[in-house]
């Protein structure tokens, strides 16, 4: 089973991270048997399978839900549940409820997004035993703020600020800090100025791991593709191809034939 400090072995011990996300059992063990042994119950399920915009709307109930049937399943992994919004942003007292209610469910840590604003939740998590993975760069939840899922710190002062604010999570007891689409030298600063692991998403190769949301690597989603998403599968083609031959079968009285049927 990998645990927290383990996972933080990796990066003295110069071993890549490998981390994708998972919201269900099946795609849990597939994972597993991949020898992929860190999962990230992201919020990114609001998109790939609720068919929203955004995060936005994913509730604490619709995590806890999915953290469970991951950490079910899990067996060697690390599972992450990620806080989706307004589970930790009104207070520290709720933020700390609604993070220990994941380890409840099985998980070992959660994420949540942001610098300063968070400080104070991260390091009381900590000190009560919730390890927390930060995210920084492009979060997701502020996409309203962004203006829409744009690079973030290209400009010199909101590089220097992510900077700071990747810092003040590892002084508040972060255990890693996710890095999302920012510019790889940048992520190679960041990387080289923590003793916590980064892991990115659209942030280079420099990073101490990286993560991808599991439907676009298997080539599952394809209403958005960022520059940043490799498909190595072509799942949704496979699927729609099968698919299309069953109805063709079906409509054509070849499916079911004499070997599918009981006698
Ligand atoms: O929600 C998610 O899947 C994430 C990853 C993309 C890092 O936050």
């Amino acid at each position: 089973m990998m645990t927290v400090p383990e996972f933080q072995r990796h990066k003295p011990d110069g071993k890549k991270l490998i981390v994708v996300t998972a919201y269900d059992a099946l795609f849990t063990r597939i994972v597993e048997q991949a020898g992929i042994e860190a999962i990230l119950v992201g919020d990114s399920l609001g998109v790939v399978v609720q068919g929203k915009q955004d995060t936005l709307a994913v509730t604490m109930e619709q995590m806890l839900y999915h953290t469970k049937l991951v950490a079910g399943a899990a067996q060697r992994s690390l599972v992450i549940a990620d806080m989706p919004f307004l589970s930790y942003q009104a207070s520290i007292e709720e933020a700390v409820r609604n993070a220990g209610r994941f380890l409840k469910v099985g998980a070992a840590a959660v994420k949540l997004e942001g610098g300063t604003a968070v400080l104070g939740r991260v390091e009381a998590m900590t000190r009560f035993g919730i390890p927390v993975m930060g995210h920084l760069g492009m979060t997701p939840q502020s996409v309203h703020r962004y203006g829409g899922y744009k690079v973030q710190g290209k400009q010199k002062d909101q590089a220097e600020a992510l900077i700071e604010d990747a810092k003040a999570l590892e002084a508040a007891g972060a255990f890693s800090i996710v890095l999302e689409a920012i510019p790889a030298q940048l992520a190679k600063t960041v990387t080289e100025a923590l003793t916590i692991p980064t892991i990115g998403i659209g942030a280079g190769p420099h990073c101490d791991g990286q993560v991808l949301v599991l439907y676009d690597l298997l080539g599952l989603f394809d209403d958005f593709t960022p520059k940043f998403v490799k498909p190595y599968a072509h799942l949704k083609a496979d699927a729609l191809q099968a698919l299309r031959r069953y109805k063709e079968e079906v409509e054509q009285g070849k499916f079911p034939s004499d070997s599918e049927s009981y006698h």
